[in-house]
């Protein structure tokens, strides 16, 4: 089966972007660290995090779920031996932050994950938690790690990672001393306020671009109350499709906007997008507001390469956004990329020439050449089995010349499974198609 995305008329009304999906990693692994309940709210019912979910329940905390999107965890202060494998589905950020929560205690885990998540490096949890003095067989899953008796140190991050930085994190909770976590640039900064909020010390000192962290070990995670707030990187997909949709107008409500996650908004309103923020609040120790996107006419830009951490998850759709836009969109500094669920680079690069757009790949990046004109769509896209893939070329083909589908779209569900119902809410036209 596949999925078609036909023109569409203009997409107009209000949604609720689902649960973060960082936040929810982090929700439900910090709770099972902790001592007590913790009672979640918002959480993103994903295959990605129902996956952590199962991890945790093996790990023996307590998995209740008890109703759409709240969950009650009841931690013991520890993560327990678990029976059998910990398979964490299509989840990067689950399966680091596990390895990361897992390496503080005696117990010996088998990691797995699905064929694209086999193919992800783990070398970069792998080294700082070797050091720290975890034992590993294999540097790609399946995996096994030996945790217990670490010893807390000083790690300079040569990427900025928000995953090795939150491994390393959850890591020094259970290592004796300070552990030091250095990163070259700011990366999302979740796991040090949910530590916060558990009750965890934890020191930020701004080092130049990035930020030198001090978790001291030992601690005691208390369980909390966790509203998660809505995904910026999902809210994305419908806030795009509304600015390249003539006479759309789409609100997407009590959307996160830390400002290490909004990266492409800022990118959008300077490629001219008529984007609002309404309704700033709080949630869930999180800033977060109601992002109305109205139909614009957008001009290309040089996405600033400093800005790629608050966007990482974002340059997909940017790229269908810039398809749409006049003149060139230069995304640099980008080769993370290539990393992810698949390498992004060349599937969105030859996923939009398929749909007749004009563009340059570069080892590091891309940049698309828009003609201000919808491109021409009418194209049958590989996602590699990447959700973001497969959501972003069926938001263009709501606005291209002709449809556009995708293959392996139950994917989607790793991180949105509402995604189709919601685009249909809004007037989007998206089918089931052999
Ligand atoms: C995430 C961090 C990012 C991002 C991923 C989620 C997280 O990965 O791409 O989708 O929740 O910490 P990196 O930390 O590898 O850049």
């Amino acid at each position: 089966m596949r999925l078609l995305a036909t023109p569409s008329g203009p997409l107009v009304g209000r949604v609720r972007a689902p649960g973060d999906k960082s936040i929810s990693h982090r929700a439900l692994i910090l709770a099972a660290m902790a001592e007590g309940e913790s009672e979640i709210t918002g959480l993103l019912e994903s295959d990605d995090v129902l996956a952590t979910a199962r991890a945790i329940e093996a790990f023996g905390a307590g998995v209740e779920r008890l109703g759409e999107g709240r969950w009650r965890i009841t931690g013991h202060g520890r993560l327990a031996q678990p029976e059998g494998v910990i398979d964490c589905g299509n989840s990067g950020t689950g399966v680091r932050l596990m390895m990361g929560a897992a390496a503080g205690y005696p117990i010996t885990v088998v990691f797995d994950g699905d064929a694209s998540l086999r193919k992800r490096p783990m070398g970069r949890v792998i080294e700082p938690l070797r050091r720290m003095g975890a034992r590993f067989e294999g540097d790609r899953l399946p995996l096994v790690m030996h945790g217990g008796g670490l010893e807390a140190i000083r790690y300079v991050m040569p990427v900025a990672s928000a995953q090795v930085k939150s491994a390393v994190l959850l890591a020094g909770c259970n290592a004796p001393g300070d552990t030091v976590v250095v990163e070259p640039a700011r990366s999302r900064d979740h796991t040090e306020r949910m530590l916060a909020l558990f009750g965890a010390r934890l020191q930020t000192e701004p080092a130049g671009a990035g930020a030198t962290l001090t978790a001291a070990g030992g601690q005691t995670l208390r369980g909390a109350p966790i509203e998660v707030p809505g995904d910026p990187s999902s809210a994305a997909f419908a806030l795009v499709a509304a600015l390249i949709t003539p006479g759309s107008e789409v609100t997407a409500e009590g959307v996160l906007l830390n400002p290490l996650r909004t990266g492409l908004f800022d990118t959008l309103v300077e490629m001219g997008a008529d984007l609002t923020v309404s309704n700033r609040r709080e949630a869930g120790g999180e800033a977060v507001g109601d992002l109305t996107a109205r139909h614009s006419a957008l001009a290309g830009v040089i996405v600033p390469e400093a800005r790629a951490p608050a966007m990482i998850d974002e340059y997909p759709v940017l790229a269908v956004a810039a398809a749409f836009a006049r003149g060139e969109t230069v995304m640099r500094g980008v080769g993370e990329l290539r990393v992810k669920e698949s390498d992004r680079i060349a599937l969105m690069a030859r996923g939009l020439e398929a749909c007749g757009v004009d563009l340059e790949e570069e080892p590091e990046g891309f940049i698309v050449r828009g003609t201000g004109a919808p491109p021409r769509g009418g194209a049958d896209i590989e996602t590699g089995g990447d959700h973001r893939v497969a959501m972003s070329h069926l938001v263009l083909g709501l606005a291209a010349g002709a449809p556009v589908s995708v293959d392996e779209p139950d994917m989607i569900a790793t991180s949105f499974p509402g995604f189709v119902r919601m685009m249909r809410r809004l007037g989007g036209e998206i089918g089931e198609t052999g």
